[in-house]
C-alpha cells in the first residue's frame, strides 16, 4: 500500500481510517472520496458517487492509486427501509470498485459484517466457514459481496481482502443506520442525559469492537503476506460480545446515576436476533495475526473519557 483511495471517507469508519492511513503512509498518499462534500480540505479529497464507475476509474488513475478501500455502503437498518436503494448502492458501488481495481491492478479492501450471517447460522462461536443465509437486504449484499471479492481474486487475481466487522464503537463519527448503533448512542445519552432507552432488548448478544482495534485490523490484514491467506473476503473478527444490560452496568461503574430502560424497535430487534452472538476468530488470528487491545471495560473507560472531552468542547464552542 503506497497510494490509497478510500470511498465513503466521511462515514463512520472512513473518517478515522483516513487519519490513520495518512499518519502511516503520508498525507498526500491517501485520497479521500465521498458523496458528500468536505467542508474543509486537509489532504486530497474528491466528491465521488460510487455508482459512477467512470469517475471512480478516472480518480483512481489520476491519483496513481495502488490500493482501493471501498467503504461506501448503507448499513443494515437503512437498507431494510430502502432495499432497492441498498442493492443499487451497495452492489453497484462494489462492482465498480472491483472493476476499477481489476483494470488498474489495485489491492482491494471492503468490509463485510456480522450481517452476512442469518438465523440458520450457529449463533455461538460462529465458525469462519459456515451457513450464510441472511434474512436482510444488507446481509444479502454482504454475502454477495464476499463471493464477488473471492471471485475477483480467483478469476482475475485481484488481491481482495476483507473482514466481517461486528458493531463498531467510536466517539468520533456516529454510525447512522445500523442495528448495533445503540452501543454508540448509549454513551452520548449517558453523558448528556444520564439515561438511555435501548431499542435492543435485554439479553440480545452481539459482537462489538472499539474503533482503534478495527482500524489496526484493516492495516494488519492489508499488510499481511498474501501467501499466508487461505481466506480472502471475509475474516470473522471481534473483540467482545455483550448485551445491552452488560454495557449499561459497565457505564454505571463510571457514572453511578446512569439508568437504562427499553423500548424495543421490532425492525432492528429482528435483525439483531438473526445475527450471531459471538464469532470464532481463529482463522484471522492464524492467517494474519489478528489481535485487539480493547475489551468491554477498557473500551467503556476510554469512550467515556474521550466523549466527555468532545462534548464539553462542543458545548463551549
Ligand atoms: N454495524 C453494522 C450494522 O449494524 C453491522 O455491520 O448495520
Amino acid at each position: 500500500m503506497k497510494k490509497i483511495m478510500v470511498t465513503g471517507a466521511l462515514g463512520q469508519i472512513g473518517s478515522e481510517l483516513i487519519e490513520k492511513l495518512r499518519s502511516i503512509y503520508g498525507e498526500d498518499n491517501v485520497l479521500a472520496t465521498d458523496i458528500r462534500k468536505l467542508e474543509y480540505t486537509k489532504g486530497p479529497f474528491e466528491v465521488l458517487d460510487v455508482t459512477d464507475g467512470q469517475r471512480m476509474y478516472d480518480l483512481a488513475k489520476d491519483f496513481g492509486a495502488d490500493t482501493m478501500m471501498h467503504l461506501a455502503a448503507l448499513l443494515s437498518a437503512t437498507a431494510e427501509r430502502n432495499p432497492l436503494l441498498a442493492w443499487n448502492l451497495n452492489m453497484g458501488g462494489l462492482m465498480n470498485a472491483l472493476e476499477v481495481s481489476r483494470e488498474l491492478n489495485m489491492q482491494f479492501f471492503t468490509p463485510s459484517s456480522i450481517g452476512a450471517f442469518g438465523p440458520s447460522t450457529p449463533k455461538k462461536d460462529t465458525p469462519q466457514d459456515t451457513l450464510q443465509r441472511p434474512t436482510t437486504m444488507y446481509g444479502v449484499n454482504k454475502v454477495a459481496g464476499e463471493l464477488l471479492c473471492d471471485y475477483y481474486f480467483n478469476r482475475f487475481g485481484v488481491d481482495t481482502r476483507g473482514v466481517r466487522f461486528p458493531g463498531l464503537i467510536s466517539y468520533v463519527t456516529p454510525p447512522g443506520g445500523g442495528t448495533t448503533d445503540y452501543a454508540v448512542e448509549i454513551f452520548y445519552e449517558a453523558i448528556e442525559q444520564g439515561k438511555y432507552t435501548s431499542y435492543i432488548q435485554e439479553g440480545t448478544y452481539m459482537d462489538m469492537m472499539y474503533m482503534p482495534d478495527a482500524l489496526q485490523a484493516i492495516v494488519d490484514l492489508m499488510e499481511a503476506d498474501s501467501s499466508k491467506l487461505v481466506h480472502r473476503n471475509a475474516f470473522n473478527i471481534t473483540a467482545m460480545s455483550f448485551e445491552p444490560s452488560q454495557l449499561a452496568a459497565e457505564i454505571k461503574k463510571h457514572l453511578p446515576h446512569f439508568t437504562m430502560g427499553y423500548e424495543v424497535d421490532p425492525v432492528r430487534q429482528a435483525i439483531a436476533d438473526s445475527w450471531p452472538n459471538s464469532l470464532n476468530i481463529e482463522a484471522a488470528q492464524k492467517e494474519w495475526n489478528f489481535k485487539t487491545e480493547y475489551d468491554l471495560a477498557r473500551m467503556t473507560a476510554d469512550m467515556l473519557e474521550k466523549l466527555k472531552i468532545k462534548l464539553h468542547k462542543k458545548a463551549i464552542s
